[in-house]
């Protein structure tokens, strides 16, 4: 009968997704370049189908025709040569799946060079970690409709599922799984730094204790900021040291490392006139992280304001911050799907938002409960300029942007720095400016360089001599 899907690539993310399948029925074969990895997959897999191979061929031969093989190496030329060393032993139809971190134009390079073979190709985006990925991840797959039928009952049922329905969808053509993933990415940069900012705010300037801090997340974790990366903050919150007893994460060397696709989210949105400033803010973030050595020295040189120790009411500000959260995290999905929305435009990819929304609920790091408001908010008005405007975000804005700006006005004054809560702010306030300064931009444009301009009166273009 033969193994009914392969794996190729036995790290964490790999062999998880490996015991997953194996989980769920599937006969897996497994293979990887090294075979201690493979061997340690086997020690671990226990009753489970999993069947190893230590050469490629093997591996190809043992899988039922159409073969079906998913890739979990590391992003960049692994994959390219990994491909290289299959396409040898496959026959047209034989499908492969990436499911790394690829670049979503790698994987519609990677589509095009396989088409002319005859071998199907297909980019998933893959989130949710290793236990993701064991027990259930978030699932973007994108290339051909028709390839991805073959493969959706596997797919489909190692996913998360969450009320009965899977955590997958079919994305759209060529790189578009991939492309969502991305997205998905740099969305997660910026959720993750605006919880960051709104923790400095509880520690620094409420004073509260760290405990207490951990005690305030499992609160909004159980209302409307219900999600994994609240929960897990609480988690690390609470954790102590081994070694010294003392709160794990004051141990942690303060720079953010980081593996690129969220700054490809940014160089993407850059190339094609998108505004993801959250995104691209917390992406800067982590870089100014990384200068600790600069930082050190200029904490005692360049001045800032003390910290103010006035009273400020507790519950008063922790509800505060949890508003700002609130409307950071918004702006943040606003400015994450507009990139799908724009970037579905320009190639005419027709990504499903609202589906999007939804296979994010389960599975992936920015699972979270509002994200049912966003299914919602597409499914009401399919083709909305942003998700700012629909109607539910615009009482909850209404309600909640005062208590944005108090946070970011006494953050600021005691000398936090607020940078993805800012820009939160900023782009919900360039969003609602009906005339803004760019005519002076226009007009300085027309002075200098004779760049022309449009008038509000009388349509054309223009140009004046500003002598
Ligand atoms: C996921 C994650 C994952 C990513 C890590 C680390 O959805 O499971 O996005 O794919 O590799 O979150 O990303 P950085 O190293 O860039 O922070």
């Amino acid at each position: 009968m033969g193994n009914t899907i392969g794996v190729m690539g036995l790290g964490v993310m790999g062999s998880s997704i490996a015991l997953n399948m194996a989980s769920k029925g599937e006969k897996v074969a497994v293979y990887n370049y090294t075979p201690d990895l493979t061997d340690q997959l086997v020690q671990k897999s226990g009753h489970e189908e999993i069947y190893p191979y230590y050469d490629v061929q093997g591996f190809v031969q043992s899988l039922q025709s159409p073969r079906k093989i998913f890739l979990m190496v590391t992003a960049g030329k692994v994959v390219d040569s990994v491909i290289q060393s299959l396409v040898p032993h496959l026959e047209p139809g034989d499908i492969i799946m990436d499911g790394g971190n690829s670049n979503y134009e790698d994987t519609a390079r990677r589509y095009d060079e396989l088409k002319v073979t005859g071998i199907d190709y297909l980019g998933v985006g893959v989130s949710g970690g290793e236990e993701g990925a064991l027990k259930g991840p978030s699932l973007m797959p994108g290339g051909d409709e028709e390839v991805y039928e073959k493969v959706a009952p596997i797919l489909t049922k190692i996913a998360a599922q969450v009320e009965g329905q899977p955590c997958c969808v079919y994305i759209g053509p060529k790189g578009a799984g991939h492309f969502v993933k991305m997205v998905h990415n740099g969305i997660e940069y910026a959720d993750m730094q605006l919880i960051a900012e709104a923790y400095t705010f509880l520690r620094e300037k409420l004073h509260i204790p760290l405990t207490e801090i951990a005690d305030i997340f499992e609160t909004w974790n159980q209302g409307e900021l219900k999600s994994y990366l609240i929960e897990i903050t609480a988690d690390i919150l609470r954790k102590q040291d081994d070694k010294t007893g003392l709160p794990l994460v004051d141990r942690i060397l303060d720079k953010t490392g980081q593996n690129g696709t969220g700054k490809w989210t940014s160089i993407q949105a850059i190339d094609n006139g998108i505004p993801v400033s959250i995104i691209t803010e917390s992406l800067f973030a982590r870089y100014l992280s990384h200068k600790k050595e600069e930082r050190v020295p200029a904490s005692t040189l360049l001045a800032g304001p003390e910290i103010q120790n006035d009273d400020l009411d507790q519950d008063v500000w922790v509800e505060y911050v949890r508003q700002a959260l609130y409307m950071g995290k918004v702006c943040a999905y606003a400015q994450g799907f507009t990139q799908y929305k724009m970037t579905s435009g320009l190639y005419d990819w027709n990504l499903p938002l609202k589906d999007i929304a939804l296979i994010f609920r389960g599975g992936c790091i920015i699972r979270a409960e509002f994200l049912n408001t966003i299914s919602k908010a597409y499914e009401a008005q399919r083709g909305i300029a942003n998700l700012l405007v629909a109607p539910y975000f615009v009482e909850k804005t209404k309600e909640y942007q005062v208590s944005l700006r108090k946070v970011i006005t006494e953050g600021v004054m005691s000398g936090l720095s607020f940078p993805s809560l800012s820009a939160s702010l900023s782009y919900y306030d360039s969003y609602r400016t009906a005339n803004s300064s760019a005519n002076l931009l226009q007009a300085q444009r027309d002075y200098f360089g004779a760049h022309r301009y449009e008038r509000t009166d009388v349509e054309g273009s223009f140009h004046t001599n500003w002598k």
